[in-house]
């Protein structure tokens, strides 16, 4: 999948950006605050996801203007195709995205149709932040590759409220403790499915990203990824075909359904899971040094674009936000090998740190305004 035309205005501070990418490797390099980075992010909503900087939609307007739109034209599912978004400041709400021309509804089929994975700094919080950072990634992972998965995160998270909210009228002597019965039973098929998912997924991403490291370290440390349920031990098979997983699953919840109550909060479960992350043995993030965070951080990402990939046997699209610069030769060829047959956007602010490939395209931002440098 690659793009072969991108148009946007009044996307925060870019105006009139139009181009046409390189099939393979473009560098965008600019001072600091310029929009390289809105131009990524720009792109990235392009696949219905929010921002990656965390901006609301209001954000992504230019404080001067009444609409945004933006356009991109790019090869994939073997033929050419075209996305259109526009916000308008006045019906914010009222998103108007089509692919092809055709009106969509919502975002989801954005996200079915283009593919894109993006590094940025922030990426680091996957390792330091608390573990619903880890679930959210493991969980936007598997959507990439089954996109059905994403019915069956939005149903547990409807279960879950359900049921917190009738855990917390029960200790308030308004509902009817027999009641939670049915949270109890959809909650445990639609658990074991989400724990069943993250399992098989995190078992991909712990084989990939420990080579990955390996390579990064020389075979000196190793990296080991794990998928920490509260449910199911970590060798436990998660069967979805049978009863036995869910009926564990369903016990669990109905023994813990008195601490339920008396806490006000689901407990136990695919809401409490956590993927632990480990270099020879000992948790990075309670041990590891800002240097190892920051290339667990990367391996994790290089993982996710590689199984993706092999996966829709369709490469995605690579940001790569202000993350090049900061890497050694090692690691930088690192990514560029991983990435080598996918198309790349890489923006920095130090253009010496970043090798220019002979084939490629490189931009410069200035002010919002984006102007190819020719050599
Ligand atoms: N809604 C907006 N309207 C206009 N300008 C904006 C908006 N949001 C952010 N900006 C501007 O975008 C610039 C930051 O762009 P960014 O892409 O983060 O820069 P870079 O990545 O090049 O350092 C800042 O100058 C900021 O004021
Ligand atoms: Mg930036």
């Amino acid at each position: 999948m690659f793009i072969t035309f991108v148009d946007i205005d009044g996307y925060k501070n870019l105006k009139e950006v139009f181009f046409e990418p390189h099939k393979k490797y473009n560098l965008i390099t600019g001072k600091n605050a310029q929009g390289k980075t809105n131009l990524l992010e720009a792109i990235w909503i392009m696949t219905g996801c929010r921002s990656f900087r965390g901006s609301r939609d209001r954000d992504y307007i230019a404080l001067d203007r009444r609409f945004m739109k933006a356009r991109i034209d790019f090869a994939g599912g073997r033929r050419l195709q075209k996305i259109d978004y526009i916000l308008s400041r006045d019906n914010i709400r009222d998103k108007r995205i089509s692919i092809n021309d055709i009106r969509l509804k919502g975002t989801r089929e954005l996200f079915e149709s283009f593919k894109c994975v993006v590094f940025t700094p922030g990426d680091i919080d996957l390792i330091n932040e608390g573990p619903e950072k880890r679930r959210n990634f493991i969980d936007m992972c598997c959507c990439q590759i089954a996109p059905s998965s994403l019915g069956y995160i939005r149903k547990y998270e409807i279960l879950l409220a359900q049921r917190n909210a009738a855990l917390k009228e029960i200790a308030a002597g308004r509902g009817d403790e027999a009641a939670l019965d049915v949270w109890n039973r959809q909650m445990s098929v639609i658990g074991t499915r989400i724990c069943n998912m993250r399992k098989r997924y995190t078992a991909r991403l712990d084989k990939i990203c420990r080579e990955l490291y390996g390579k990064i370290t020389s075979g000196a440390e190793e990296l080991r990824i794990d998928y920490c349920s509260n449910i199911f031990g970590r060798d436990e098979e998660i069967d979805i075909h049978t009863a036995a997983s869910v009926d564990k699953y369903y016990d669990r919840l109905c023994r813990c359904q008195r601490d339920d109550i008396r806490l006000g909060f689901t407990t136990q479960g695919a809401n409490r899971d956590d993927i632990s992350i480990k270099i020879n043995g000992l948790s990075i993030r309670d041990y590891g040094s800002q240097g190892q965070k920051k290339s667990a951080a990367l391996v994790l990402k290089l993982g996710q674009a590689d199984i993706y990939y092999k996966n829709i046997e369709e490469a995605p699209v690579i940001l790569l936000d202000d993350v090049m610069g900061e890497l050694d030769e090692s690691r930088q060829e690192l990514v560029f090998d991983i990435v080598k047959d996918m198309q790349v956007f890489i923006t920095t602010c130090n253009e010496n740190s970043v090798k220019m490939l002979s084939s490629g395209k490189h931009f410069v931002m200035e002010e919002g305004r984006l102007s190819e440098r020719k050599s």
